[in-house]
Order: structure tokens, then sequence, then C-alpha cells
């Protein structure tokens, strides 16, 4: 009979989590309900070193690390991966070869959600073009990271509170530069991409950025996906920009750890979108 193996998320608190549906989807579509499973692990944070440290003999093959343990797990993973130190933070813990191992996926699920959902939206002429992104907290340096890596030749990033825009610029280089939110519009900045990580939009409130006046191609990206259709991504829609909401983002975010744990990498598909559509109550 084939090793059980079973994955977690953890974090304090974990109930809000929707990933058990996601990885338990991808184990039933695999075949391996009988031999995996992937559960909820709340953890206070002085419980977190005693139980990271004992992934592989406390019944886990290694599992996902959400709020507030994501900086503090670093201190115990052997060689965390470049994207997790470029971020300071980790969602995704593994054994290999009898070390824990970390690494962070957003920046992963961002791009693979925009390839999914927009082809080319990483032509060379938009990488050439600035893409500004709303927001300057953990989610905004996943996004910040993964654009670079992408090669966009410069990233504007605009925040609330100027200094922690300053800050990212000065974490992420010459390729970025700050801009008070207040101060963004068509005639500030002309990007191909306009990505917002605040959390301005979430549970139906405003939106960060009036779109009017920005080009019509110009391609809106949400990473809010409480709801699905943001006040912004509405506006697009009605400009005639193409919005892509940021429920892709959380289901390619978690491609990396199942393949991690179960050994097979599994596909985002329609279904397992509509599975959390109908756990979130949208209606399609
Ligand atoms: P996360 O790690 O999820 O990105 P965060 O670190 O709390 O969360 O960052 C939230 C982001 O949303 C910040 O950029 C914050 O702006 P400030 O740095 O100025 O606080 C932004 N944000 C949240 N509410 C906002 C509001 N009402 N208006 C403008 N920006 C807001």
């Amino acid at each position: 009979m084939a090793e059980f193996r079973k994955a977690f998320v953890t974090g304090w608190p974990v109930n809000h989590s929707r990933s058990p549906i996601i990885h338990r989807y991808w184990l039933e579509q695999h075949g391996l309900l009988d031999s995996g499973d992937y559960v909820k692990h709340p953890c206070q944070p002085d419980e977190l070193e005693g139980f990271v440290t004992s992934i592989g003999s406390n019944g886990f093959v290694g599992g996902n690390v959400t709020v507030p343990h994501k900086e503090a797990v670093f201190a115990f993973v052997k060689n965390p991966q470049p994207a997790a130190e470029a971020l300071g933070a980790i969602n995704t813990i593994w054994m290999e070869e009898g070390e824990l191992q970390g690494t962070n996926t957003d920046g992963y699920g961002f791009l693979a959600n925009l390839d999914d959902r927009h082809p080319n939206w990483d032509s060379a002429d938009n990488r050439t073009k600035a893409a500004l992104v709303l927001g300057a907290g953990g989610a905004s340096r996943a996004v910040i990271y993964a654009l670079l890596e992408r090669g966009f030749s410069k990233v504007v990033i605009a925040n609330r509170t100027l200094t922690r825009a300053q800050q990212l610029v000065e974490r992420f280089g010459p390729r970025c530069e700050a801009m008070a939110i207040s101060e963004v519009s068509a005639d500030t900045c002309a990007p191909s991409l306009i990505v917002n990580t605040t959390s301005i939009g979430m549970n139906d409130g405003e939106s960060p950025l009036d779109l009017s006046g920005f080009a019509a191609d110009t391609i809106v990206h949400d990473i809010v996906y409480t709801p699905l259709m943001t006040p912004l991504l509405k506006q697009a829609e009605s400009l005639g920009m193409p919005a892509i909401d940021g429920l892709g983002m959380l289901l390619h975010q978690a491609v990396l750890g199942f393949e991690k744990w179960f050994g097979v990498r599994p596909q985002v598909d329609d279904a397992l979108r509509q599975l959390i559509l109908d756990d979130l109550g949208e209606t399609t």
C-alpha cells in the first residue's frame, strides 16, 4: 500500500482558508484520496517551531503557511528558495533529503493566472511600458517580484503611504518607481497593466483608482476575489478594458505545493474554479 501523505495549511486563525477545497479536489481528480489528505492545522505562534520542526515524523509531509507565520517560519527552513528570500515570506514548506525546505508561490500564481487568462499580456511591447502596482504590502511584493522576473522594464508602485512604496523601491531596485496613489492618473502614468494589491474593493468597498482616461487596451487585474468583480474591475469592463479577477492567482499558487507533497503537477481547470465560486457564494 502507498505511503499515506498528509499536508496542511497552518496559521492563526486558519478557519477561513479555502486551500483544503483546492487540494482535496486535486487529490480526488488524481485518485489519491485513499493515500493522501490536506487539512487545516491551526497553530499559535508559540507552537510554530515545535510543529514545523517535526514535519516528517508528525504525520505530515509539508504544507502551506499563512498569516501570521509566513515570516517566522524562515528560521526553521534550511535553504529558502530565491522567491521566498526576495519576498521575505514563505507560504509553502516540504521535506527534502531530511531537511525542511520552503518557497513562496504567490508570484508564480500571479504570473500563471495572467498567462492563463490573458495570453500575451507580457508581450515585448507591454513589458517595455510600465506596470502600475497599487499597494505596498505583502501581496504587492509578490506581484512586483514576479513582474521584474518576467522582464517588465518599469514598475510604478503607488501607495496611500508613500514611504512604504519607497521602501519597496529600495528593496527591488532601479526598475521600480514610487508614487502616492493620489497622484496617479492617465496624465502621470501610461501603463500596459494595472494591478490592485490593496484591500480596497474587498466586500464591495470602493475603487482604489479612477480608470477614466487610461488607454482602452490597459489590462486591469485585481488580486482581490471577494467580490469577484470589484468596483475597479467593473469600471474596467464598462470602459472596454480587459478585466482579470484574482481567483486564478489563489488557485495557481497552490499548484507547486501539491506537486511537492503528492508528486503530481495538477491543473487549474474550470470545475475547480466553479467549486471555489460556489463556496464564495458567487454566481456566474
Ligand atoms: P497585504 O500583506 O495583504 O498586502 P497589508 O500589508 O496590510 O496587506 O497592505 C495593505 C495595502 O492596502 C497597503 O498598501 C495599504 O496602504 P497603506 O500602506 O497606506 O496602509 C492599502 N490600503 C488598505 N486600505 C486602504 C485604503 N482605505 N486606502 C488606500 N490604501 C489602502
